[in-house]
């Protein structure tokens, strides 16, 4: 909310009762055409024949009535009767001066609790460009979630417990069967370390994927073994174990790089105790019933225009499975935490998925009926032939491979302009990587194009770090100390005016961005602010202006641009460097 605007809002509302016109709701908007004003009534068309008048006539009228305003630079007719505004100077300054209070305003305390299950990696497989959206996309919103006051929870929720899990014992197994994990009489002391490393597991698993296909003995044996382990054989869970913690290592290194964290760090295999008895009550309750072997919930309903399946609670192998420990982990979060809505950040293929699950839950009664339950879906980041991402030897794009492209492209750019820190290069890096894919809209695929997202103009994540370490290096320079005791105040200066027209609009933004859960919300606007600010800079003195007055003006709007930036990339997970 804008208190100007609002304000704005009210009194034309009175004008139009003054007036005997009737109306609900009066909506001042931004200007399309920022020539002809800053803001626009457009409501004036819809009231006039009603009321008989002609357009212009009322728009004239209201257009007077407004001008008396001291918030009024200027209010005018356009076209057939569009009302375009335009604010005195001293007003915006009042509005940016509110800005902080605003932002408090929208960050109050909700009272509602939300649990978010974002990034998703999987055990023995790499991080691919997939789970990266994942984790961006899940850390800015649960990010922007607690700026405006939500209790948030997250939870990483590894793929740590499926199929896969037997396959990649059964792996082992081929390679070394002398460990003792395998021997059901070992009785000793078990390794402590791992017998495979995370970059053997990555080979392991694909390989025992692809045997599973063709040799049926095989595929068999996985299933015993995967069964055995959700089950409690002691050597399996123990080596199990060790493979775990081996394969997080480099996901945990990534998610640094990302500047990405969790409440949580549990798996799908962290409510494996809660399974057996869910399935028991499920069929006692006759919500699941037995089919062809498997445990099922029906759960499609008579408004569906597509075909949607019965949720699968267990195979007939009797092997816990994605859905199931989807199922039992919302029992365990329901009972730990009660929280009001759940959020789930996934790739758009599994809206099927969720689509049961959410509906499974509440059949089951596992959620209370007004629980929200979401999935936050996004598209696919593709290569610049608009195909999904692949390495040039045609394999699948790892989240490291790409980091690796960016971080090369960025320390080549930094190497010519004479810089080195590695430091500096990796916090260009991620908020390269990190803005290129939440400028995005979430739900559409989009084109990696490296070139265009490690640029220093245009859209881009290194353009709004300048800006923002532009700003910071004017302060340093300005020597200033105590920002407080500097006023914004009335100059005839345009790009000056235009940053503070968009600095007000912060608290609008972040609402925005919330409503929406688009993150591309928020970047559009740092570009936006950067560019008024950037204008501002190249068309004005700052340090060697000789008024005092004007001269702490700008220093003040450069810390306020510097503030909302910092704070806006903050919300994206986005570091500013010292220097760039
Ligand atoms: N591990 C899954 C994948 O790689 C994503 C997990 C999403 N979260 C969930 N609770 N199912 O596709």
């Amino acid at each position: 909310m804008i208190e100007l605007i609002e304000n704005t809002e009210n009194k034309i509302k009175d004008i139009l009762k003054e007036l005997n016109i009737e109306c609900d709701s009066v909506k001042v908007v931004e200007c399309n055409r920022p020539e002809l004003g800053q803001y626009q009534y457009n409501g004036v068309m819809a009231l006039a024949s009603k009321n008989g008048y002609k357009p212009q006539e009322l728009a004239q009228i209201i257009c007077e009535k407004l001008q008396d305003s001291e918030e009024m630079k200027n209010a005018n007719v356009a076209g057939v009767g569009f009302i375009n505004i335009t604010f005195s100077d001293n007003s915006l300054i009042t509005q940016l001066n509110n800005v902080d209070a605003e932002i408090e305003k929208i960050a109050k305390p909700k009272n509602r609790k939300i649990f978010i299950d974002y990034g998703g990696p999987n055990v023995a497989k790499t991080l691919h460009v997939g789970h990266l959206r994942s984790a961006d996309i899940g850390e800015g919103l649960k990010r922007l979630a607690r700026k405006l006051g939500y209790e948030v929870i997250s939870d990483v929720h590894f793929g740590d417990w499926g199929r896969q899990m037997g396959m990649v014992i059964a792996g082992i197994e081929e390679k070394m069967p002398d460990l003792p994990f395998f021997d059901e009489s070992f009785q000793g002391e078990y390794p402590t370390q791992s017998p495979v490393t995370s970059e053997d597991l990555e080979k392991i698993y694909p390989e025992a994927n692809i045997k599973a296909k063709e040799d049926e003995e095989f595929l068999n044996k996985c299933r015993r073994i995967t069964y055995e382990l959700q089950n409690g054989r002691r050597g399996y869970l123990e080596l199990w174990k060790l493979f775990v913690k081996e394969s997080m290592r480099p996901v945990m290194k990534t998610y640094d790089f990302l500047n990405v964290s969790f409440d949580l760090y549990e798996g799908e295999s962290t409510c494996n105790d809660l399974i057996n008895p869910m399935v028991k009550e499920l069929l006692d309750s006759k919500v699941a019933y037995e089919s062809q072997g498997a445990t099922v919930i029906d759960v499609s309903e008579p408004t569906d225009k597509i075909d949607v399946p019965p949720f699968i609670v267990l195979k007939s192998d009797g092997a816990a499975m994605y859905s199931t420990t989807d199922l039992a982990t919302i029992l365990s979060r329901q009972k730990r935490f009660e929280p009001d809505e759940y959020w789930y950040v996934a790739d758009n293929r599994q809206s099927l998925h969720f689509m049961q699950l959410f509906r499974a839950s509440k059949k089951a009664k596992f959620v209370k009926s007004d629980t929200q339950m979401y999935h936050f879906a996004f598209g696919t980041m593709n290569g610049k032939d608009g195909k999904p991402f692949k390495t040039r030897d045609g394999g699948v794009m790892s989240a490291l491979t790409l980091i690796d492209n960016v971080r090369a492209e960025i320390k080549a750019k930094m190497a010519d302009n004479g810089q080195n820190s590695d430091e500096i290069c990796d916090i260009i890096s991620s908020a390269t990587l990190k803005f290129a894919d939440l400028s995005n809209n979430r739900e559409t695929d989009f084109i990696f194009d490296i070139d265009k997202f490690c640029a220093l103009e245009g859209k881009t994540g290194p353009y709004i770090l300048y800006t923002t370490v532009r700003a910071n290096s004017i302060l340093n320079k300005a020597n200033v100390d105590n920002m407080q005791v500097y006023e914004l105040v009335d100059i005839d200066n345009n790009s000056y005016i235009d940053v503070i027209l968009n600095a007000i609009k912060a608290p609008v933004i972040l609402e925005k961005a919330y409503e929406q859960k688009a993150l591309n919300v928020i970047c559009d606007y740092l570009f936006t602010l950067s560019n008024s600010f950037n204008n501002f800079y190249s068309q004005t003195k700052i340090l060697t202006e000789e008024d005092e007055k004007k001269k702490n003006a700008y220093l003040k709007l450069c810390h306020i641009v510097s503030k909302l930036n910092t704070e806006l990339l903050d919300i994206l997970a986005i570091k500013v460097p010292e220097r760039m």
